[in-house]
């Protein structure tokens, strides 16, 4: 059995992107292997934010994990922050990172054009992220496409602690590798850029029915297709993506039949496509309305979680302090 880690931003919204490329994957690789996954509230904290409105917002992210399926008598779930040991390896790793990998990574710099001041904190943000990885000596790591560069720095970062503390034998760190989905990518509603809570595009995943038709009646399509009597490309189009993840493989098919023969309207598709959605997104919100209305269940599913994580953690740290010579 191997073990896999993954963490997810409080970012309030678990949105269709999140679910597909991530949180859906979660959910199956927790019958099979030993899962820990995290809502990582310090990684939160590198960008302007109130106080308030993370501590409201890692909390719905935990509700929204639950509702979509992550199972804490099954897998480990717990808040960052209620591990401290965290923080104690991102500021060891810190001191093997090589500040150019830090300036180079694409999510950085992109965060980084949107602030007036850059934060030493947002620099540092993928030197946490392997600290959380590794902590747990963890080798699969489920996330979408976008985090695949942080993920080749925190092998570089297991590779250089290795073989400054690690030489002899077996290296303590492994290199942890991506678990991709085939939707790894989820384009926003715009059909301009990636599904993302700060571009404005996603549709939630505890959205109400109404709320996502009126989402989707707008969303892009295939740019070429003009008039509903021009046919269709489907494979263009980023409504027929959401089908193949939330439709049967038969209503695929009639889908793309229909497109390229201009048998139906966009519109038409979109009906289909938000009643494939219902089915999936409706027993998701019941969920989330049943958790939510049991907030003490909810503190000791928590606290069992971070008290297991903080276990295996200490275990990594007694070890990594005495190699570094800091014990
Ligand atoms: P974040 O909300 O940035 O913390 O992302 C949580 C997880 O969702 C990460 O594994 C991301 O790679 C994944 N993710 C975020 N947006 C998308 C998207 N548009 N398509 C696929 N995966 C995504
Ligand atoms: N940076 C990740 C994101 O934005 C979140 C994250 C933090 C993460 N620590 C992690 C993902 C560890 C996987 C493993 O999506």
């Amino acid at each position: 059995m191997s073990r896999i880690f993954s963490g997810i931003q409080p970012s309030g919204e678990l949105h269709v992107g999140n679910y597909l490329g991530a949180v859906r994957n979660w959910v199956a690789l927790q019958q099979e292997q030993d899962c820990i996954f995290c809502v990582v509230n310090l990684h939160a904290i590198t960008v302007p934010y109130a106080p308030d409105d993370l501590r409201r917002r890692t909390r719905e992210m935990v509700v929204s994990l639950i509702a979509a399926g992550v199972d804490p008598e099954v897998c480990t779930l717990f808040v960052q922050s209620a591990v401290p040991e965290h923080t104690e390896l991102n500021w060891i790793f810190n001191t093997v990172t090589p500040l150019g990998e830090l300036e180079r990574q694409t999510q950085f710099k992109e965060k980084a054009s949107r602030q007036e001041s850059v934060m030493a904190g947002l620099l540092n943000y993928p030197v946490l992220q392997a600290a959380d990885i590794l902590l747990y000596r963890a080798d699969g790591v489920p996330v979408g496409e976008d985090q695949v560069q942080h993920l080749e720095l925190s092998r570089e970062i297991a590779r250089r602690w290795n073989a400054r503390f690690a030489s002899d034998g077996e290296p303590f760190f492994p290199e942890p590798r991506a678990l991709l989905t085939p939707t790894r990518r989820i384009m926003g509603l715009d059909g301009q850029a990636k599904m993302s809570k700060s571009m404005g595009n996603t549709i939630g995943l505890l959205e109400p029915a109404d709320s996502v038709w009126q989402k989707l009646r707008p969303a892009m399509t295939d740019p070429a297709r003009v008039r509903k009597t021009d046919p269709g490309t489907p494979e263009i189009c980023n409504i027929y993506q959401l089908h193949r993840a939330f439709s049967t493989p038969d209503e695929v098919e009639t889908v793309a039949v229909n497109c390229r023969t201009a048998g139906w309207g966009c519109i038409d598709c979109k009906k289909v496509l938000h009643e494939s959605m219902e089915r999936t997104l409706l027993p998701i919100r019941r969920r989330a309305e049943e958790i939510a209305a049991t907030p003490a269940r909810l503190d000791e599913m928590l606290a069992a979680g971070a008290e297991r994580a903080r276990t295996v953690a200490g275990a990594t740290m007694v070890e990594v302090r005495d190699r570094m010579g800091i014990a």
